[in-house]
């Protein structure tokens, strides 16, 4: 038996003489199944032992300082250390040779995938399908702890309406309920419904909250958050994240009102704690208590300490703030004991979840369960699903008769790029290209590689020349056009969306060929692409697709898979527009009589624009709107019934419609449910996305579709913070994207 189970059974002898009060800072109200055991533990814990659990450090390998640290009880997680030899090492330093024997948990960003890179979580959310991001997520789980990892730093849950930050990447893109159904999937994924099997992971809902509004898509940046948008818009997938038993949670880095959220406990213990009733541990983002000192809210790292562990930070990433001020902060009376042990409460309960004090080191036998016959599937699968079908006058899916196709652009063959950001342990020998997918399909006689640009910020004019003379030669060019995986991510946002480089210049010079261009787009969010979409015959948006991105490519511009991904996000015709979301709110000025800058007369009257909200250089609108994506088949839908023309405020409506496939192939759609709240003692959006369905359909099927919707899913948050569902006229639409559809109308009386 190991020690902590030892000095867990002596104690809890006593506990159960003594009995015990759980009331502790943490405002753990839910009981857990583990509480005898963390009571017992905790008992035993010297206020060294318990800070130590509360630091999260880098691995570093077996050093001689990180041994003594983990001997001494000073380490509770380790983040990025993969070799499981070395973690099995570090753990036993733990478990045999501390006073204790705590089990320390090992950590990694598994964002989407570990070695078999599945697409971008913002290429996920297109798909819309919660069953492929829960089957992705599995595979992440199965093999990173094949290398000891169990707990990764996802689900990204923050919604973002601004592609110049590049962190959109990493979400579900902008709008809540998408993303709270696909978090919920993720978060299944890797935690399944026992956490202590060994192939699972701990998920982590982050960042909380509101990193997606940082202020002009600038990563890092101020926030400013009404508390009605915040609990409409940027909380939802954090509450079902919460209901869904995410293990763990991280603060974000951003201030909400000039508040940090690492500061807030309003955010750490009353909202998500005690109103949610979440038990789970919370983690700080790295460094981000430090970070209240440069973001003016903590006089040095020490006051930093006091304020995260009051807040309900319960583990400290890589500040060194607990491991260095607490003890001094308990010892002088500013932070109480109980604080502490509320904060150890939590990290000790996650151990226990995890299994890790009866089965505390990785299956030797079985690690490194990499790129499985399956594993890979399923990110073809999810690549090919992830795919945005935006424009196309006929000459997709290629024909049969193409004989020579010039494969073109700085993706084409972009091992690295075509993973997109957030992959640490991706190898990118096992990514498979397009161009190889193309060349392996179609065979080498019929295929003309020409780069031009080799990597996407190129502005070889030359290497244009070059590619456009050879492309030339050709039925068909391809041109993969985007953005390299660095150029999204953390960090690192763009003020100008655009494609970079001279990709342009490379699709005119293409498009001068006379033969007919098909532009794949790969990127890490939105690009601004008006002239490049006009250039092109057809344009797939396939985000940043994974290991599997080029077969998954391959069979859809063959039409061996039809597209059925649908735009998770707004694209803008131009930066300036942005944030562009569909749920915006109608203004007393809506667009209208729209005038185009190039159009004024000279000397023009000032009201001769007819004072609508639009831009002079962009007009109003999206150049392809939230829930866009064609098919190679076509869907008619028919009229919306609604179960009921009025309903009580706690009523429910069924809405329901038949959709059917007029095409001559078979394909998927999703159908979307919007609603919009005509009147609201605050104003409502124009519309807002309350249910989905993506359905397959073969040719000439119809099948009808049909929603059920509360009063409940009617609410918002009003001036006085209270949820309500307000009397008045509704309209609902089923429609294949934001914009499209005919309405209907009901009453909630
Ligand atoms: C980073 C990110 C966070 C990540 C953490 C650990 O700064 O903000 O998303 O999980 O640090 O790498």
């Amino acid at each position: 038996m190991k020690k902590a189970q030892l000095f867990a059974l002596a104690a809890a002898s006593a506990i159960t003489l003594a009995g015990v009060s759980c009331s502790d800072g943490s405002n753990s109200t839910k009981a857990s199944d583990y509480d005898k055991e963390i009571e017992s533990l905790l008992s035993q814990m010297t206020l060294d032992e318990k800070i130590g659990q509360l630091n999260q450090r880098t691995g570093v390998g077996l050093t001689d300082e990180m041994t003594g640290a983990i001997r001494a009880g000073s380490v509770g997680s380790l983040l990025n250390e993969v070799d499981p030899e070395t973690v099995n090492a570090l753990q036993r330093e733990a478990v045999e040779n501390s006073r204790l024997g705590i089990p320390l948990i090992f950590s990694r960003d598994v964002v989407h995938g570990f070695k078999t890179i599945y697409p971008i979580p913002l290429g996920q959310a297109a798909t819309w399908n919660p069953a492929l991001v829960e089957e992705g997520a599995r595979v992440a789980a199965d093999e990173a702890s094949s290398v000891g990892i169990r707990w990764t730093f996802s689900p990204m849950l923050d919604v973002a309406r601004d592609s110049r930050w590049g962190r959109i990447a990493e979400g579900f893109g902008e709008d809540p309920y998408l993303t709270s159904v696909l978090g919920e999937a993720m978060i299944r994924g890797y935690q399944t419904d026992d956490l202590s099997r060994p192939n699972t992971m701990a998920a982590c809902a982050k960042h909380f909250a509101a990193y997606g509004f940082s202020e002009n898509g600038k990563d890092y940046n101020s926030v400013w958050m009404p508390e009605s948008r915040l609990r409409d818009v940027v909380l939802p997938p954090f509450k079902k994240a919460a209901e869904s038993g995410a293990a763990t949670f991280m603060c974000s880095f951003n201030e909400i009102n000039d508040v940090p959220t690492n500061a807030s406990s309003y955010l750490l213990r009353d909202i998500l704690r005690d109103e949610w009733g979440w038990n789970g541990m919370m983690v700080s983002d790295w460094g981000s208590i430090m970070q209240m000192v440069p973001q003016g809210h903590c006089t040095d790292l020490r006051h930093a300490a006091a304020v995260a562990s009051k807040a309900g930070v319960d583990m400290d990433m890589e500040s060194y703030a607990y491991i260095q001020h607490l003890k001094d902060l308990v010892e002088k009376g500013e932070v109480s004991e109980k604080t502490i042990d509320g904060l150890v409460r939590n990290v000790l309960r996650l151990k226990y979840r995890l299994g890790l004090f009866d089965n505390p080191y990785v299956d030797l036998d079985s690690a490194r369960r990499f790129y499985t016959e399956a594993n890979l599937d399923g990110a073809r699968r999810a690549a090919e699903e992830s795919a945005v079908l935006l424009t196309n006058n006929g000459i997709l899916p290629l024909k049969e008769n193409v004989r020579r196709i010039a494969v073109t652009g700085p993706l084409m063959d972009a091992k690295h790029d075509q993973n997109g950001t957030w992959c640490f342990d991706m190898e990118k020998e096992h990514t498979v290209t397009a161009l190889e997918a193309l060349t392996e399909m179609y065979g080498k006689d019929r295929i003309i590689a020409a780069p031009g640009l080799t990597y996407s910020r190129s502005t070889d004019a030359a290497g244009i020349r070059r590619a456009a003379a050879e492309a030339a030669k050709a039925d068909v060019i391809l041109f993969f056009a985007g953005e390299e995986a660095v150029l999204s991510g953390e960090a690192h946002c763009r003020a100008d969306i655009s494609l970079p480089g001279a990709q342009t210049e490379m699709l005119r010079a293409l498009k001068a060929t006379g033969k007919p261009v098909v532009t794949v787009i790969m990127a890490g969010r939105a690009l601004t692409i008006p002239e490049e979409s006009k250039l092109s015959d057809a344009v797939l948006y396939v985000f940043h697709p994974g290991t599997m991105g080029g077969p998954a490519i391959a069979n859809l511009l063959s039409g061996k898979v039809n597209p059925s991904g649908r735009l998770p996000l707004t694209m803008p015709r131009m930066t300036g527009q942005l944030p562009l979301y569909y749920a915006h709110n109608n203004t007393g000025r809506p667009a209208s009589g729209i005038v185009l800058i190039d159009s004024l007369e000279l000397e023009a009257d000032q009201t001769s624009t007819g004072c609508t909200s639009f831009y002079l250089d962009a007009g109003d609108g999206p150049l392809f709107p939230f829930g866009h994506g064609l098919s190679y088949t076509t869907f008619k839908y028919g009229p919306v019934e609604l179960s009921a023309t009025e309903i009580a405020p706690d009523g429910s409506i069924t809405a329901s419609c038949e959709i059917t496939n007029t095409g001559e192939r078979e394909g998927s759609e999703v159908a979307q449910l919007y609603v919009r709240d005509l009147v609201g003692s605050m104003v409502r959006p124009v519309r807002e996305l309350k249910a989905f369905e993506k359905i397959t359909l073969a040719p000439g099927e119809s099948r009808k579709v049909s929603f059920t919707l509360d009063g409940a899913d009617l609410a918002y948050t009003n001036a006085e913070n209270k949820k309500i569902t307000e009397p008045g006229e509704f309209r609902l639409w089923i429609s294949p994207d934001s914009q499209a559809g005919e309405a209907v109308s009901f009453t909630v009386k």
